[in-house]
């Protein structure tokens, strides 16, 4: 990528993810909604600095859904389930989002339906129906036995027998979530379709579920035993006792890709993003052998690593090595599906640290909703866990913990809703929340703020080289963002102690933002010294 080429949106961009039903409920039923969202746009960016100054919102589902997997079941891809609002209620989100200049990226989860989809509906009616083969079908083994040995990521086995017609369903979800086959030409027809249905009311882009399930070997052919399987795995998780081979990154799933891409292009400047998990080879071929697959996929290999200065920068050495030169980096932290980035990471301090990180790497960050506020795991007591992965696979493993109400002030349920939210709100809410960070001039949210409107506002930032710095001190990572001949130095203690870096052998620069937010100073880049977990940039 060459510094003097325009960017795209997507590639400037700061996107902030939103999951729905826990953000702002305005109708009193407990439950985050649309009409929520709009009443927020001017928190996430109102064109001044006394916003948080994201660019794009992701939001995750808010199609019809029995709700078994919340809303990653999906019973209409073309609906909005009424909990969340209508049509019209969407509508006037992308109109007031694109009025702020905020880009709109939404959830789409092409692997699975819900049981209640009526294509599952009618699939499942006969051996015969004209729907049956556009989900995965098989009979028992000949000893009745189950058609394969994959596992439910949720726990359990991955097929469920259904008595009217004798045969299994695939699911590597819940078994409310009977898996799509992609190999059938109107099955893929109807999907795209359902793309360009949203791309026509003015979407910006899709974040696409675990897409590089789509495909499985035509044979489903058993997943070899992973050799390294942790004893303390509940002894129903039979999805971590395998190799994922069979079952995902499947080479013909590029071809399906490049399709979906196609549609994507059928529309202007519109980005497809990908939840992908694999390793750094199989994972790069999703941008496409020639740039033609998808923009962004999920970078989540600074999750991954341990929190030591070593490790992140190998991360991230490794990514900038992989990428073919069109590709675009993305990095991201936390989502709905990760713990709290400050639980992960150990405390407040680490994850401004985090947020110094994220926001002045060259690619594209995603942020989750609350962790401009800091927000850590939530309690949540046995007996009201919701999340089908906690409630089969233990309390150690629910990701409820992570999509607690949004913290907006002090007053009952967090300024949440008027009622029970349908998770409870942290405890921590009356000194953590928007209303009183905003207050603050140190708070994390102003940390997040800072760092965003300074960000947008630096080329070296936004499109310019990387280049890591060895600075002589253990426990640092140092780096170099540069863009026609602006310079930017960011860096970061990753120890819980002061630690004193060099940089240069001699110069000075100006300190312009600091983790702690309490000072600007000319330093001299032979020697600088960092307070523990500080972070600083440096012109
Ligand atoms: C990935 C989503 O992020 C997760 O929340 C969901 O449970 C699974 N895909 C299944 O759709
Ligand atoms: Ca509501």
């Amino acid at each position: 990528m060459t510094n003097n080429s325009p960017l795209k949106w997507w590639q400037r961009a700061v996107v902030y993810q939103i999951y729905p039903r826990s953000f702002k409920d305005t109708n009193g039923d407990g439950v985050g909604d649309l009409q929520g969202i709009i009443e927020n746009l001017d928190y996430l960016n109102d064109g001044t600095a006394n916003s948080l100054g994201v660019d794009a919102i992701w939001i995750s589902p808010f199609y019809p859904s029995p709700m078994a997997d919340f809303g990653y079941d999906v019973a209409d891809y073309c609906a909005v389930s009424p909990l969340f609002g209508n049509l019209a209620t969407f509508d006037r989100l992308v109109a007031e989002a694109h009025r702020r200049g905020i880009k709109l990226i939404i959830d789409w989860v092409p692997n699975h339906t819900s049981d209640q989809h009526p294509w599952f509906v009618a699939s499942r009616r006969s051996r015969t129906d004209p729907l049956r083969d556009w989900y995965i079908w098989r009979d028992p083994k000949s000893d009745g036995s189950l058609p394969n040995n994959w596992g439910s990521f949720f726990g359990g086995p991955a097929w469920t027998l259904d008595k009217t017609t004798g045969q299994y369903y695939l699911h590597q979800f819940a078994q409310e979530q009977p898996e799509l086959n992609w190999r059938k030409p109107e099955l893929r027809a109807a999907m795209l379709d359902t793309l360009r249905f949203w791309l026509n009311r003015g979407v910006d882009g899709f974040r696409m579920d675990v897409i590089g399930l789509i495909i499985k070997d035509a044979e489903l052919r058993d997943n070899p035993l992973n050799p390294d399987v942790d004893p303390n795995l509940p002894p129903n998780d039979l999805f971590s006792r395998l190799q994922q081979v069979y079952n995902l990154d499947q080479d013909e799933v590029h071809a399906v890709i490049r399709e979906i891409r196609g549609v994507l292009d059928e529309f202007d400047d519109r980005c497809g993003i990908g939840e992908l998990w694999g390793e750094l080879p199989r994972w790069v071929r999703y941008y496409g052998e020639q740039g033609d697959e998808l923009q962004l996929p999920f970078n989540f290999r600074l999750i991954w690593q341990p929190w030591q200065a070593g490790a992140i920068r190998q991360a991230v050495d490794d990514l900038e090595g992989a990428l073919p030169s069109f590709a675009w980096p993305n990095y991201v932290l936390g989502n709905h599906d990760q713990p709290r980035l400050a639980s992960r990471l150990g405390g407040q301090a680490q994850a401004r640290l985090a947020a110094m990180l994220l926001l002045t790497l060259r690619g594209t960050p995603t942020l989750y909703y609350g962790d401009e506020l800091g927000l850590e795991n939530g309690n949540i007591p046995p007996e009201k866990i919701q999340d089908p992965q906690g409630r089969n696979l233990g309390a150690q493993r629910t990701r409820d913990v992570t999509r607690t109400p949004m913290q907006w002030n002090d007053q009952r349920y967090a300024g949440f809703s008027t009622v029970e939210p349908w998770l409870p709100v942290s405890p921590d809410y009356q000194a953590r929340n928007v209303a009183a960070q905003r207050q603050d001039a140190r708070s994390m949210l102003s940390l997040y703020r800072r760092l965003l409107w300074y960000r947008r506002q630096q080329p070296a930032l936004l499109g310019g080289r990387y280049q890591p710095i060895d600075s002589a001190a253990p426990d640092c990572f140092v780096y170099r963002r540069e863009a026609d001949g602006e310079r930017r130095i960011i860096a970061l203690n990753f120890a819980a102690e002061p630690r004193q870096v060099m940089i240069a052998a001699s110069g000075r620069g100006q300190i312009v933002l600091s983790t702690y937010l309490d000072r600007e100073a000319t330093v001299s880049l032979g020697d600088i010294t960092l307070r523990p977990h500080e972070g600083v940039i440096i012109e």
